[in-house]
């Protein structure tokens, strides 16, 4: 599934069939940080003393006794007995170090032209410390205090970060929901997570329209007894209803609120945030992150995998709501006193051309971005990034599901300029940090491959009797703890055992990838082994979709597959049974997911049928619908309890193609 492109398609199909390797560029090399291969040795060889050379770069208000804990396996505990606090290492150490000054985020607001001086904000480390002091102060005023739970639901603005860094400052765990989700997803997250205050906007701002958000989290506040207050920013000025005693304007309440907030010393193995996530059930799972190991993880990863100088402008293209945006927009980055961009809005708003001209204007070095955004750009043709200057770019990086070779060659020849190295760094919200990825100095990258693990990172392919793959397919694990590990599923401990730590022992982390390792020793990550799919980099379960359709009274049952979209890396389809008349559904049910869970969850295709292939126990086939889906033979169908069943879905199929 290669998508065309206009423009470079015959130099690239030379370029792909001659499974080129790329080496580290000389110049690149010599100036990278992480320029002496021995480091792989080194930290492989002594792994606690490699973390605890990184943790020791934070500051610590209180030292730690012992790098790690693993007596009981799989809870770990990483630099015990050490008190931090992660906004004092993302702020206040910078701007006691005269830092105060330095842009932390340029901010590129999607209307940035008409919105003048407003619209292009550089943020310094003072101000954002600032922000964050003051949201703080307006947290502890309303009574929220360490360990408990605060909502943010925010389009990609400053405040965002400020509002996720006041709750660290107080020790407050934060639970971000990505602002395409819908309230309802929203209203079951907080719900979760016994949320005690929701941070939110009047509306967002997508294609030039404001998009209400307050209004819709109004209609689900009210089933939310315990969330006792929620803060608006107000990013569109449209004015939303405000509810006397538990509404507050951001602006107002900061404005009021003292500068000064005394940081809460958090031990390191505290809470810093939960995060929901698709799991192969119907209920997302409340990924946790503690707060010692996890800045010390995204700290090492950010600062060696992309190569991050003093004069560097880093931007990481993704949301704030992803983990993405949790370790490699705010973390990552603010601990390293990096200087970003955080952009607003959507890659071709007004023009094709947005994200390119926004490299130009302010010089970015560092592009992190997704594969599928990458087609989308290399769909739309050469000339959007053609016309601009593009060589302050010295480092690419993807993430989110596998680069097809051809997507990553043309990132690096027409975004690239063929002159900076591609980082492919695979990981998920659960590792916290990157785990796999070329370090850009040092390993020479295959187009494709997400190639080794990071230094102190051990990850093996095993068979399902949990035999080692040393070279071929099988089962993605990693056998070793490292710092940013999920520590926990928020309030649901056993689970977090049985889906991570059950197969093949307490001591290897099942990934829920497979993935396949060359020759070289290097990691092909294939796609996942449970019932997820990724689309466009983002996870959703097909229970998910499945019980939002089976809850519309018109559908009596459902069955959700993922099948290979050459856009958005997998796309979903759905079989429904419909309940009486399933005459002009389809359109109806894809509406309806978009509402019910976010315009991502929207299937591609609905597909209307009398009954699904099951097995005799009744249990819905979905394998069969996958080889339907992609026109596969079919095999063996007699264990069907119906075997007439997967002619008629075959017709459906087909009919209702576009
Ligand atoms: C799943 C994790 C990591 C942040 C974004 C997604 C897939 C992620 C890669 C990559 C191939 C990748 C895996 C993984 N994935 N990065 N570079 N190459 N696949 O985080 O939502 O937790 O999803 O995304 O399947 O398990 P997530």
């Amino acid at each position: 599934m290669e998508p065309t492109d206009k423009g470079r398609g015959g130099e690239l199909d030379v370029l792909l069939h001659t499974e080129q390797t790329f080496p580290p560029p000389k110049g690149f090399a010599e100036r990278a940080i992480a320029n002496d291969p021995s480091i792989y040795e080194r930290a492989n060889a002594d792994p606690e003393a490699w973390w605890s050379s990184w943790a020791e770069k934070l500051e610590w208000a209180e030292p730690f006794s012992q790098v790690l804990d693993w007596s009981d396996p799989p809870r770990a505990k990483w630099f015990v007995g050490g008190k931090l606090n992660a906004s004092v290492n993302c702020l206040d150490r910078h701007v006691a170090a005269g830092a105060g000054d330095r842009v932390a985020f340029h901010w590129e607001a999607e209307n940035a032209d008409d919105l003048g001086a407003e619209g292009r904000r550089g943020v310094t480390y003072a101000e954002l410390l600032d922000m964050t002091q003051r949201f703080a102060n307006v947290l502890r005023s309303v009574g929220v205090g360490k360990g408990d739970v605060v909502g943010i639901y925010l389009p990609m603005l400053p405040e965002a970060v400020a509002a996720m860094l006041g709750c660290a400052r107080i020790g407050a765990i934060h639970n971000v929901v990505f602002g395409g989700f819908s309230a309802e997803s929203v209203r079951e997250r907080m719900e979760f997570s016994d949320a005690k205050l929701l941070v939110t906007a009047d509306a967002t701002l997508r294609r030039g329209e404001p998009i209400p958000m307050k209004p819709a989290v109004d209609g689900i506040l009210t089933a939310l007894p315990k969330v006792e207050h929620c803060v608006v920013v107000d990013r569109c000025g449209t004015k939303p209803a405000m509810t006397e005693g538990r509404d507050l304007f951001w602006h107002e309440a900061l404005a009021e609120a003292e500068p000064v907030c005394e940081p809460e010393q958090m031990d390191s193995e505290d809470p810093l945030y939960i995060l929901y996530t698709s799991g192969s059930t119907g209920k997302p799972k409340g990924i946790l992150h503690t707060t010692g190991g996890y800045l010390t993880g995204v700290t090492a990863t950010h600062r060696l995998v992309f190569d991050l100088k003093d004069d560097d402008v880093y931007w990481c293209g993704a949301d704030i709501g992803w983990v993405t945006g949790h370790s490699y927009i705010v973390y990552g980055p603010l601990a390293n006193g990096a200087t970003s961009v955080i952009y607003e809005g959507a890659p071709n708003y007004p023009a094709e051309d947005r994200w390119w001209e926004i490299i130009e204007r302010y010089g970015v070095s560092i592009f992190y971005t997704a594969p599928t955004a990458i087609r989308a750009c290399m769909k739309w043709g050469d000339e959007h990034p053609e016309k601009h200057d593009l060589s302050s770019l010295r480092l690419l990086g993807s993430v989110g599901e596998p680069i097809n070779p051809r997507a990553w060659l043309w990132y690096r020849e027409v975004i690239g300029g063929g002159r900076c190295p591609i980082v492919d760094t695979w990981w998920q919200t659960e590792t916290g940090a990157i785990m796999i990825s070329p370090l850009p100095g040092l390993t020479t990258t295959k187009p494709g491959s997400a190639t080794i693990p990071f230094p102190g990172i051990e990850a093996k392919i095993l068979d399902s009797e949990g035999e080692e793959i040393e070279e071929g397919a099988g089962i993605l694990v990693l056998t070793r703890p490292w710092p940013s590990m999920a520590r926990d599923l928020y309030k649901e401990s056993d689970r977090f055992i049985e889906t991570y730590w059950d197969r093949y022992g307490r001591d290897t982390y099942l990934v829920g990838d497979a993935a396949r390792r060359d020759e070289d020793g290097y990691f092909w990550i294939v796609g996942r082994i449970d019932d997820v799919i990724n689309v466009s980099g983002h996870r959703l379960s097909t229970m998910e979709v499945e019980s939002t359709l089976v809850s519309n009274p018109k559908v009596a049952e459902a069955a959700v597959i993922g099948i290979p979209d050459e856009m958005t890396g997998q796309a979903i389809v759905a079989f429904c049974i419909p309940q009486g008349s399933g005459e002009g559904l389809e359109g109806e049910l894809r509406e309806y997911v978009a509402e019910k869970i976010g315009k991502l969850a929207r299937p591609k295709r609905i597909v209307i049928c009398d009954d699904l292939p099951k097995t005799r126990s009744g249990k819905i086939m979905r394998r069969l619908l996958r080889d339907i889906a992609a026109g596969e033979h079919l095999g063996d169908v007699t264990t069907l309890r119906d075997p007439d069943v997967v002619q008629d879905v075959v017709r459906r199929f087909a009919d209702q193609g576009d």
